[in-house]
């Protein structure tokens, strides 16, 4: 097998997603290996489930930086000095600087609770069910500038219930993500997808990647 894929993840909270990702990893033919998981929370559950694998760990706290440029430029060279090759975040919740993401452009992902580019932003199941939607899920896309938007790799769909409520939604929801999440990021460090025109396509450059939709519950 080719040399695994230096990722680091982003955190500000549960971590869950990045826990499927460190759990995925442990396959010996996956083609990432997480080096570094830094939140900007310093309290982060996720720290400790990294710190349970034996992953390294940084707390860079926004609070600490006058600008998000120097912030940015923290989270920059912390990956550089790790050798991280490509980046996920994982429930962080901070927009980045256009600077950061154009150095990180097609090398960095996004799990984002709605099936894009509908629902952006916070409270997105709320809205979902609001809506009367019937249906609902997760992407897991390239991040770009403008928040929760750039080319998809993958997405999951779920049923939105009548007896639904943004809890119960955002757990159905959740438990695709922990399946989207890894096959996405497989997807991407095995060079099996690339990014054209905004799109993400297959290898043939014919067809793009086929809907990836886990049995519904
Ligand atoms: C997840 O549902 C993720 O999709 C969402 O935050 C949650 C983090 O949970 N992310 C966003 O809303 C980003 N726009 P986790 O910390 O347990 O992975």
């Amino acid at each position: 097998m080719t040399k695994k894929k230096r990722v680091g993840v982003l955190i500000s909270g549960r971590g869950s997603n990045l826990q499927a990702l460190i759990n995925a990893c442990k396959k010996r033919d996956y083609p990432a290996e997480i080096v570094l998981v830094i939140s900007n929370v310093p309290q982060a559950q996720g720290l400790l489930r990294a710190e349970a694998a034996l992953i390294p760990t940084l707390t860079i706290d926004h609070k600490d930086f006058p600008t998000r440029e120097d912030f940015d430029a923290a989270l920059d060279a912390a990956l550089t000095d790790n050798q991280v090759e490509l980046l996920c975040n994982a429930g962080f919740m901070r927009l980045h600087t256009a600077g950061f993401v154009e150095r990180w452009r097609d090398r960095h992902l996004n799990v984002h609770p709605s099936l894009l580019p509908a629902f952006r932003g916070l409270h997105s199941h709320e809205r979902v069910i609001a809506a009367g939607c019937k249906i609902s899920g997760c992407t897991i896309h390239f991040v770009r500038a403008e928040m929760d938007e750039g080319p998809i790799v993958a997405q999951a769909a779920v049923p939105v219930l009548a007896s639904d409520t943004a809890e119960t939604l955002a757990t159905r929801v959740l438990e695709a993500e922990h399946h989207l999440y890894p096959h996405a990021l497989a997807l991407v460090a095995s060079g099996a997808v690339f990014v054209k025109g905004e799109r993400v396509f297959d290898s043939n450059e014919q067809t793009q990647v086929p809907l990836f939709s886990p049995p519904l519950a």
